[in-house]
């Protein structure tokens, strides 16, 4: 009897222990604006309100945008009964008003705070009042939770989260929840069933370096990725200032490329026609925001060159070069060799895919043994697939197990695109020399005819 009760007690407990999070949300990854990186604590209700006009009037919310998200300083403190408090100065007719604004322009409206007792701006967190916040999040209409890990201390990450996921839950509303923890607890591990997003790194700055470190760290992580569960390498910084026009196209490339979430982080009311042409690049978008929900894994790593392949849905991909360097290069391409590339999770070549682990989306493919060398390709001839053999994917089956692909697809069987020219290559020869400016990207996408 007593081990019965023992075993309801554990079932019980580890049903409570589950997190609740709404599942038909963030089927492709969220795309947005929030207010932080350009306005920080700057926020009011006639910015937001304005936010929302011009992603309209600026061609945004046809491209796919559709949060208006404001980030931290929007709240100055709690009542008497612990209700957060919004700045009654900035948003004198509360955040409902301005939700219902947003809303009323067809657009969906999120909101900020933090899982610990303080926001990253001192303002107050939601620790110890997660689910009476989130009651007050659905009453003023949010469909979109941004939760940083400021004021934490020595919480536990995964248990916090699950908290508040489970709150946001109970409260009803179905709420976007973006984990922002900055990657410092694994999210990738835990997150999928908590959350939607979750930050992976620390924030992004304005500039070239900490942009391109950022998508370095994200290498390793695409086997965690999926329709409802993604990777936020941070928002966007497209448009602000700090980058030159190919940097900028360079760093949405390489974010869509991700299918990362697309929150635009500028003033969408003054955007220059360069900032446009990148943010409405809906080619682009088109292959973030593909339903497969498959993020990019880098093919060929030669430092300062590398090829990152996104397989898409109807057996399409997209293949990004990226020139790091500080120098033009011109790299031979072989579109024929890159035709016949396939990918799984992180790993390349001709064999099957390993069956999913935990039910996560598409599982990680260590090296596959036996798989024949890719033949060199421009800059980085006899390089090992970046990837190959890489440790942490759990018991693939051995080569002999897994059954064959069908023959890969080539060439002919495609019209190869380039995404930022706009045009279809009309190749006289398979192997190709492109002339790559410094920092800049190359993105194709490999149509099906
Ligand atoms: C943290 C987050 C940022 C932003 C600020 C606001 O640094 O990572 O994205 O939300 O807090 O204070």
């Amino acid at each position: 009897m007593k081990k019965l009760l023992l075993f309801f007690a554990v079932v019980l407990f580890s049903l409570s222990a589950a997190a609740q999070k709404f599942d038909q949300l963030a089927k492709t990854p969220p795309m947005g604006w929030n207010s932080w990186n350009k306005f920080h604590c700057d926020v009011s209700e006639a910015l937001i309100m304005k936010a929302a006009d011009a992603m309209i009037s600026s061609g945004m919310k046809d491209a796919g945008y559709e949060y208006i998200v404001i980030d931290d300083c929007w709240q100055v403190s709690r009542d008497e009964n612990g209700e957060i408090v919004c700045d009654p100065e900035r948003f004198p007719n509360g955040m409902k008003y301005v939700a219902d604004y947003v809303h009323s322009k067809g657009l969906k409206f999120g909101i900020y705070s933090s899982a610990g007792t303080v926001t990253c701006q001192r303002r107050p967190g939601g620790f110890g009042h997660e689910y009476q916040d989130a009651r007050t999040y659905a009453r003023y209409g949010v469909d979109y939770l941004k939760y940083d890990w400021c004021g934490s201390t020595t919480q536990d990450a995964k248990s916090s989260y699950t908290n508040m996921s489970n709150a946001l839950h109970a409260a009803g509303r179905p709420i976007v929840f973006s984990i922002c923890e900055w990657g410092s607890n694994k999210p990738w591990e835990w997150a999928g069933t908590v959350g939607h997003l979750w930050r992976t790194t620390g924030d992004i700055s304005d500039n070239w370096n900490s942009m391109i470190d950022i998508f370095e760290k994200q290498k390793d992580l695409s086997r965690y990725a999926g329709p409802g569960r993604w990777n936020d390498p941070d928002m966007l910084e497209v448009g602000n200032g700090g980058m030159t026009t190919e940097e900028y196209r360079t760093h949405f490339s390489l974010w869509c490329m991700l299918a990362s979430p697309l929150m635009a982080g500028n003033d969408l009311e003054n955007m220059t026609p360069e900032t446009k042409s990148i943010l409405l690049n809906k080619e682009m978008i088109a292959i973030d925001q593909d339903t497969l929900g498959r993020q990019a894994t880098c093919y060929r790593d030669n430092a300062d060159y590398q090829i990152w392949v996104k397989t898409l849905s109807n057996n399409e991909k997209a293949i990004c070069l990226l020139n790091k360097s500080d120098e033009k290069k011109s790299v031979l391409v072989d579109f024929e060799l890159l035709a016949g590339i396939r990918t799984f999770g992180r790993g390349f070549g001709g064999m099957m895919p390993a069956p999913p682990a935990g039910g996560a989306g598409m599982p990680g493919m260590p090296g596959i043994p036996g798989t024949p060398a890719v033949p060199g390709m421009g800059a980085t001839a006899g390089q090992r697939p970046q990837g190959a053999g890489t440790p942490g994917a759990t018991n693939p089956p051995s080569a002999q197990q897994r059954p064959r692909m069908p023959a890969p697809l080539t060439l002919k069987d495609y019209t190869v695109r380039d995404i930022w020219e706009h045009k279809d290559l009309t190749l006289k020869e398979t192997s190709v020399y492109v002339d790559m400016l410094p920092h800049s990207v190359k993105v194709y996408r490999f149509v099906r005819k």
